[in-house]
């Protein structure tokens, strides 16, 4: 397995969550979405930026990139803290809430396009074979570490 078929099981499974997120009908069934979606979002986003992004940004070539979704990291987990405050108030569900996590699941699709299209080739020229297996071991030890941790 290479690190980038790795990277891309975990975008599958964002690209279904945050469809689901989008359909969910009622305030329980958009939380247990949500949660689903935050669990994979949180994991896949950790073990990506050890794995993927940090030896990119060892390589001059590979800085922009590696700010540029380090950055949309970021701002996926400000509306992720967004969609948690309002839970705590018990808004899942009105019109702010739907719209926070529409804006998510629009921006969850977003990245991963540009991850897919835009970054995975110009991280094929950057990272030699044996890099672009070994990381994916790295990774998917991190995602599985991060998930046993963070048990809800
Ligand atoms: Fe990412
Ligand atoms: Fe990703």
């Amino acid at each position: 397995m290479s690190i980038f078929d790795a990277l891309k099981e975990s975008h599958e499974r964002q690209r279904a969550l945050s469809e689901q997120l989008l359909a969910a009908p009622t305030p329980e069934q958009k939380l247990s979405v949500y949660e689903a979606l935050r669990m994979e979002l949180h994991a896949h986003a950790a073990a990506e930026e050890r794995n993927f992004y940090m030896p990119l940004m060892e390589r001059d070539s590979g800085l922009d990139l590696s700010r540029h979704a380090i950055h949309e990291h970021h701002l996926m987990d400000e509306m992720m803290e967004d969609l948690d405050d309002m839970i705590k108030k018990d808004k899942i569900g009105v019109d702010e809430w739907d719209e926070v996590a529409g804006n998510l699941s629009h921006r969850v699709n977003h990245h991963v396009d540009e991850e897919e299209n835009k970054f995975f080739p110009k991280a094929r020229e950057i990272l030699d074979d044996s890099e672009i297996k070994n990381l994916a071991k790295g990774y998917n030890e991190d995602f599985a570490e991060y998930q046993n941790n963070n048990v809800a």
